[in-house]
């Protein structure tokens, strides 16, 4: 979604920003433009790619100064063009903003500063901020922002320059990220640390109304009744190659590559000898004896991951899951009961929807243990604990290493918790301790398989719509590899609960139609091989995923994808690899930008 940088130093501006924008292209924009402060604030947008913005500077000679702010726009209030793009400015160009979120109350805000004689330009809600802050300001900006912050609602990380002060760049935030990076004579913000990360690893991580003033030489950070605030230094210790492509064509491929190592990491560092060690979590065994159910909460892939976590916790603990979208979860009035236990997941840590499902737990006593990638994000910083997963930068909108290391953290947590329980033996979860080990390596295995996947994408690249059916876990790891496809190809895609086929879907199986069917369910294994047989007599073209040894669906499918031996309830880390590969190349195939797909986000921010 929406990127913001911000520099304040004695180096050129405009090509720091322009290369922090390139780092956060990877979020999903429209439209993107800088703003450098000298004498005066020249502004330049662009509709489209940040090239074109670039050819602009690049054809102006550049833009001189040392103070400025970029931002990447992910349209919400009104079109995707150059006037709408950001930053904006107040009517006498005193005051520039650049914003991410959404002004709820932009409306009578705009109606009121207009019936003052105030002109728009653009039809967005962040240009109320500039022209209220301009209409408000008395000479104090800090003071000026805690006026306007009073009036406007809604979420928000603003960058704001002001002509008045030609040394300083404001910034704010409220349930949407800002950290600022400290350099040597020189500051940034970002609403993410990649776009940064080049320059420095030293950062202060803003919480929710908190303001910093930021200058080339310091920083400072105040509460909303001007109270200083100090704050530890926040370093990041990930390798900077790591938010890089690093000789892959797409960051989405180079993350595919990366699962077996992120899986390593991720359950390697909490397997203590025999033992499943949950870092520190302040959730006790005798609370997690006394669990009566819980709630997974998430949005996109991580609610998929959450899905096929429901099979596994109720299978090995035998508590009761539900599994909800976060924005549903947070309007629907959930029943909640104090020994409750909420599990939220994200990748980014940052999900508007599920950082507000998260409150709602705590709002109503339920201790939450989230799953998040990003560290120091909003999510892991309000849950009660944290379980990250360790599965280092991920770029690509579409998550690949994001969602395994998930699924592994869901796996420790049931075995574990199984173990406490006493609803699985010790003999058990130590041979499920073991598959869980050897996942890494099965999936360095199977990419052995990439070449036939490859063929298969140019063989199927022009199909519209694309069927994947499994049941019981399948079907949870079936979600996830149908929105692969429909994500990066735009190829309609489908998955069912193979049961369900004869209400409904069938009817839509022609002659050619592409169906995938996962079958690794020991137990249910002949009765999806039936409905393989179904889509088949009308026409359908399968490719079949099952496990090594079940070659009597040779028979039957078209083509055959093995995944190597595991335990039924890991299967779903296995099946997802073909199909993360075939979407990676049907993408290829028809031509579309693998890592940046159109309309959508790497974080959504907003609801
Ligand atoms: C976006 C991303 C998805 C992701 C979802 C939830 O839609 O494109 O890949 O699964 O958000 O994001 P989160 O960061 O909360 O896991």
């Amino acid at each position: 979604m929406c990127g913001i940088v911000g520099y304040a130093g004695y180096e050129p501006a405009a090509p720091f920003l322009l290369e922090g924008l390139q780092k956060l292209e990877y979020r999903g924009y429209d439209s993107a433009g800088i703003a450098v402060f000298s004498d005066k604030v020249r502004t330049m947008k662009s509709q489209g790619r940040l090239a074109t913005l670039r050819e602009k500077v690049d054809a102006a000679g550049g833009i001189p100064g040392s103070l400025g702010i970029g931002h990447t726009r992910w349209a919400t209030h009104g079109a995707p063009n150059d006037i709408n793009s950001h930053p904006h400015s107040s009517m006498s160009g005193r005051i520039t903003v650049v914003h991410n979120g959404i002004i709820e109350n932009y409306i009578p805000l705009k109606e009121e500063l207009v019936s003052q004689g105030v002109v728009f330009r653009s039809e967005t809600d962040t240009e109320v901020v500039a022209q209220l802050f301009d209409k408000l300001y008395d000479g104090d900006l800090v003071g000026t922002l805690i006026q306007v912050l009073g009036k406007i609602r809604g979420s928000y990380a603003l960058g704001i320059l002001c002509t008045d002060y030609p040394d300083t760049l404001l910034a704010v935030r409220k349930d949407s990220p800002m950290i600022i990076g400290l350099g040597e004579h020189e500051n940034y913000i970002a609403s993410d640390i990649p776009a940064v990360l080049d320059h420095t690893r030293n950062y202060y991580l803003l919480n929710d109304n908190e303001i910093a003033i930021i200058k080339a030489d310091s920083v400072e950070l105040l509460d909303m009744d001007r109270n200083p605030i100090s704050r530890d230094v926040y370093v990041v210790d990930y390798d900077i190659s790591a938010a890089e492509k690093g000789g892959y064509d797409y960051f989405m491929m180079k993350e595919i590559k990366e699962q077996p190592n992120a899986l390593r990491t991720c359950i390697g560092s909490r397997i203590d000898g025999d033992d499943i060690r949950l870092d520190k979590i302040r959730l006790t065994e005798e609370q997690i004896k006394n669990i009566g159910r819980i709630h997974i909460v998430a949005c996109g892939s991580a609610w998929h991951a959450g899905i096929v976590g429901k099979y596994v916790i109720e299978e090995l603990t035998r508590i009761p899951v539900e599994v909800d979208l976060a924005s549903e979860f947070r309007y629907r009035r959930p029943i909640l009961r104090p020994n409750d236990l909420c599990i939220t997941i994200s990748q980014s840590g940052e999900t508007a929807d599920t950082l507000a499902a998260l409150r709602e737990a705590k709002a109503n006593d339920v201790h939450v243990l989230s799953i998040v990638n990003a560290v120091g994000s909003s999510i892991a910083r309000e849950s009660d604990d944290v379980l990250y997963t360790m599965a280092g930068p991920e770029i690509a909108v579409a998550t690949t290493k994001g969602y395994s290391t998930q699924l592994a953290v869901l796996y420790l947590i049931a075995l574990k918790f199984g173990k406490i329980r006493q609803t699985i033996s010790s003999k058990t979860e130590a041979k499920l301790r073991k598959a869980l080990e050897a996942l890494p390596e099965q999936i360095e295995n199977m990419f052995a398989d990439e070449e036939a996947l490859k063929v298969l994408a140019k063989q199927h690249a022009d199909k519209e719509h694309v069927f994947v059916i499994g049941r019981g876990i399948d079907y949870g790891a079936s979600l996830e590899s149908s929105l692969k496809l429909k994500e990066i190809s735009y190829v309609h895609s489908e998955a069912y609960a193979a049961g369900e086929l004869k209400h409904g879907t069938i009817s839509l199986i022609e002659e050619g139609t592409l169906v995938v069917a996962v079958a690794t369910q020991d137990q249910l294994y002949e009765k999806l091989v039936s409905n393989v047989k179904e889509v088949k007599a009308r026409g359908a073209y399968v490719v079949a995923i099952v496990k090594e040894g079940c070659t009597d669906v040779e028979g039957i499918a078209d083509q055959v994808f093995y995944i190597p031996d595991t335990d039924d309830i890991f299967t779903s880390t296995l099946t997802v690899i073909p199909m993360q590969l075939f979407a990676y190349y049907v993408a290829i195939e028809r031509g579309c930008d693998v890592d940046k797909p159109r309309n959508l986000a790497k974080s959504v921010t907003v609801e």
